[in-house]
């Protein structure tokens, strides 16, 4: 049986007031803060956190009025000295849930013990495929014909804690990294949002399986990508 634990932690109800950790760009915060500005996210961002300066996702947040610190980790003499700093400030702007949004750092049970089972993760591969960085020239590299994105919450592992959401797309001929992970990039703006979602309706359902952390999201199962994936007919075999 999959789920044989009698125990399940229903994790809060709303609101739902995200802290959004990102170290560049910041495309996936804009889609949160987008869902949030069009009505189909019932949550506040209440602080952006970046590790680096100067970065576009903080013009981002700024631009939504959203309140931006820098936090550099490399002001700090150790990874646990890093994240005590990330999580006061945290903690001072009321976030109840850290979203970790293209952020590029290991963070570690400081950060994950102040905010247990509430560090959510986006990652640009079908985990437990490719962890860690560069995934999508690893997964070309690899020849996958199918890649993808991953939601996930976070552990102590790199990209190992348990799957909240995956989205699927083509690897099609001819593909380089940069149009593959625009691919998938789009897909993770698509999942990210939805397990937010499914986190401010406190639809998401963290049970013991095996003796580890299993999570899902009530509620009709996404396989978002799919439909791009499955378009040839399944080849007949003959018995
Ligand atoms: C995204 O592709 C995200 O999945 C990836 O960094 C990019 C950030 O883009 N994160 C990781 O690789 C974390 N291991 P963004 O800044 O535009 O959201």
């Amino acid at each position: 049986m999959a789920f044989s634990v009698p125990f399940a932690t229903m994790l809060p109800p709303m609101p739902l007031d995200l802290g959004v950790l990102i170290s560049g760009r910041g495309s996936n915060l804009q889609a949160i803060l987008d869902a949030i500005g069009t009505g189909k996210l019932d949550a506040r961002v209440r602080l952006v956190i970046s590790n680096r300066p100067g970065v576009q996702g903080l013009a981002r947040a700024e631009a939504a009025g959203v309140p931006t610190c820098v936090v550099n980790h490399k002001e700090f003499a150790s990874r646990q000295a890093f994240d005590a700093a990330m999580v006061e400030t945290l903690r001072e702007h009321g976030v109840s849930w850290v979203v970790l949004a293209g952020f590029m750092r290991i963070v570690t049970p400081v950060l994950l013990d102040a905010f247990p089972h509430r560090v959510i993760n986006i990652h640009p591969s079908l985990l437990p495929a490719f962890p860690g960085v560069n995934a999508q020239a690893a997964a070309l590299a690899h020849g996958v014909r199918i890649a993808g994105c991953t939601v996930h919450l976070v552990d102590a592992g790199t990209d190992t804690g348990p799957i909240l959401a995956q989205g699927a797309v083509p690897v099609l001929d001819g593909d380089t990294e940069e149009s593959l992970s625009a691919r998938i990039l789009h897909r993770e703006h698509e999942i990210l949002v939805h397990v937010l979602d499914a986190v401010a309706q406190d639809k998401l359902v963290v049970e013991q399986h095996e003796g580890k952390p299993r999570a899902r999201l009530l509620g009709p199962a996404l396989a978002l990508g799919l439909q791009d994936v499955l378009h040839d007919k399944p080849t007949e075999v003959s018995t």
